[in-house]
């Protein structure tokens, strides 16, 4: 995934530039360029390595003068990062210039053609045969040389082009990758998203799929793939600038955990009235909700381990079967479509290319399809037949907190509201998850409070190898989650195992001082748990668990304890999840690493 942003207008272009970059590198930060018309020619600096390589290059835009320019952060997908095949990408004359997010996927056949007509490619990407074709098919109208190229191109792409003889404008075009356009009083911007050119202004137009705009600094002209004019209607976003900032933390990730309490009360309160779960997004009456015999949950990473979490939660407050499967898995797994399916696509961007496949597929067989997203607008979002919004506010780090736990809320709610509806709690039952969903958000304030403690744990693992997370039901959710927050941001070794299946092999791996974490909140599962921290401290494990208040007795089997408020069972993750997310923070922290940006990831992976 990569980052666009483009401007023409009043001002001067290169800061602008430069500034909705570094808003967008939390989407790709391997290589960064722009390019700008300077009132006689484009010129163009691109260069390997993070944003602030090319301020540095440009004297922050100092260097590169003119009012129209398009910019780019990357995440390599084909190609090493390298000076070369950082974009913009030039045709051989100069005349038009490329950014671009996505994959072409049928690139290698284009650059054949287009190689035998003579077209010299100097990068690795897939991304300049747009460039070329733009040059093949161009005859002095860029609409439809545009055209012409979407009608050629297989794949995923938020393009931003700009063509010599056309100084007054700049072009974009956009299939399956987001892209916005921004109406500002300075001029007129694109942008891979919200946070790049909200400083500019909050008239934001989402782009749909093969549709192309051509922006002056007067005015914005939208048309389809048939070069018909498009009206549209702009979006007012209401967020507030400082909610995209650090606002006094090192790090977004520690302001996102944090931000934890208010993203569950603002995901659940809404939906909380008169002692009832109100859904009103959902589009689906009582008997619809009745009448769903099965549940599909689909996702990816993070969204992946909120639907194992809402798995435990719908099959136990509301017995109906539920399925998880990974996108990737799903969208070629030809699966089994029941009549009754209801499926859940989750997802924070809504733009993760496999789980909107996977929404696509869903449909195409007739599924109705309920997304659980966070970018409002999004594709995912968008494309559902309903939406239930988490409010957890922009999410930057690349590693989900605030969302995650914004995700199982929703599910939560979710359960609650099919159980009522099907009867499978009482109202004394309901009342009583209603109140416990309630002091959720004071809960994770508490735990909040131990990170101090949970630093100085996580200093003495920093130099570890590896780690394991072990847990049953609800706590193997947990396990999973923690797992993979550790892992993708302090680059440390990791996995998760159901607690009963650890003895089956992996046991095999427990050395002397070798770390398992033990999820130990599922009080019907707990003496088995148990069981399953003496087998790894038999083999020299030294075990942290994670359990609830009031079980002092384990502090004689477990080496370190994390007691977690007294809550309903099946919310537990909600609690459990927050040490787990500072000690992946503080052992990152303390081996120095970039928690925000960590090497080889993006925060919302749009490319298969
Ligand atoms: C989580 O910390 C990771 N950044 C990653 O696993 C993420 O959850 C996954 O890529 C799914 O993203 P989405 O929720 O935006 O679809």
């Amino acid at each position: 995934m990569c980052g666009i942003v483009g401007y023409i207008g009043e001002n001067q272009a290169a800061p602008i530039l430069l500034d909705g970059l570094a808003k967008l590198e939390y989407r790709g930060y391997d290589s960064a360029g722009i390019a700008i018309y300077d009132g006689n020619e484009i010129r163009m600096e691109k260069v390997m390595g993070r944003l602030k390589v090319l301020e540095e290059l440009t004297h922050g835009g100092e260097t590169m003068p003119g009012c129209a320019g398009i910019g780019h952060t990357r995440w390599a997908t084909h190609g090493c990062p390298s000076d070369t095949n950082a974009h913009p990408h030039f045709n051989k004359e100069h005349s038009i210039v490329v950014v671009h997010n996505g994959i072409i996927e049928n690139y290698a056949k284009l650059k054949r053609k287009l190689e035998a007509k003579g077209y010299e490619f100097l990068s690795e990407t897939d991304t300049e045969v747009l460039v070329h074709l733009l040059t093949e098919y161009y005859d002095g109208d860029p609409i439809a040389a545009i055209e012409r190229v979407m009608r050629r191109v297989e794949g995923s792409y938020a393009l931003g082009i700009m063509f010599l003889d056309h100084p007054h404008h700049i072009y974009a075009a956009r299939k399956d990758s987001p892209l916005i356009v921004g109406a500002s009083p300075v001029g007129n911007l694109i942008a891979s998203d919200v946070p790049a050119i909200l400083r500019y202004t909050r008239n934001v137009y989402y782009m749909e799929n093969e549709e192309i705009v051509c922006l002056s600094k007067e005015n914005i002209r939208f048309f389809n793939i048939d070069g018909d004019k498009l009206e549209k209607t702009p979006t007012t976003i209401d967020w507030d600038i400082d909610a995209a900032e650090k606002g006094g933390y090192e790090h977004f990730m520690l302001k996102e955990i944090y931000e934890q309490p208010k993203a569950v009360r603002d995901t659940i309160s809404p939906r909380l009235k008169n002692n009832d779960v109100v859904i009103e997004e959902l589009g689906m009456t009582d008997d619809e909700l009745r009448a769903v015999r099965k549940i599909s949950i689909v996702a990816c990473g993070s969204a992946y381990h909120a639907g194992i979490t809402g798995k435990y939660v719908l099959e136990g407050m509301a017995r109906i079967p539920v399925e998880v499967d990974l996108a990737s898995e799903f969208r070629y797994r030809n699966p089994i479509y029941e009549e009754g399916t209801l499926a859940i696509i989750i997802s924070q961007s809504g733009e993760t290319a496999d789980s909107l496949a996977a929404l696509r597929e869903a449909k195409k067989h007739g599924v109705r399809v309920l997304g659980i997203v966070n970018v409002v607008g999004s594709s995912i979002a968008r494309e559902a037949d309903n939406v239930m919004y988490t409010w957890a506010g922009p999410e930057i780090s690349v590693a989900t907190t605030k969302a995650y736990s914004a995700q199982i809320a929703a599910l939560y709610l979710l359960a609650m509201k099919f159980a009522k509806v099907r009867g499978t709690v009482s109202q004394e039952e309901f009342l009583k998850m209603q109140s416990d969903l309630e002091q959720l958000p004071e809960q994770i304030e508490t735990l909040l409070g131990m990170k101090e403690k949970i630093q100085r744990f996580a200093n003495r693992y920093l130099a570890a190898d590896h780690m394991f997370f072990i847990g049953r039901g609800i706590d193997y959710a947990i396990s999973l989650e923690g797992s993979l927050k550790l892992k993708e941001i302090s680059y440390i070794h990791s996995e998760a195992y159901a607690a009963g299946e650890l003895k089956h092999g992996t046991i095999s791996l427990i050395e002397d001082g070798t770390l398992v974490v033990a999820l130990a909140t599922q009080e019907n599962l707990y003496p088995k748990t148990i069981s399953n921290i003496v087998e790894v401290k038999t083999r020299g494990a030294f075990v942290m668990a994670v359990t609830n208040f009031g079980h002092k007795e384990i502090e004689k089997t477990a080496d370190y304890v994390i007691y977690i408020p007294k809550t309903n069972q099946f919310f537990t993750n909600s609690l459990a999840i927050i040490p787990l997310q500072l000690f992946g923070y503080y052992v990152s922290l303390g081996r120095g690493l970039d928690v925000d940006k960590p090497r080889n990831l993006a925060k919302s992976v749009t490319v298969e």
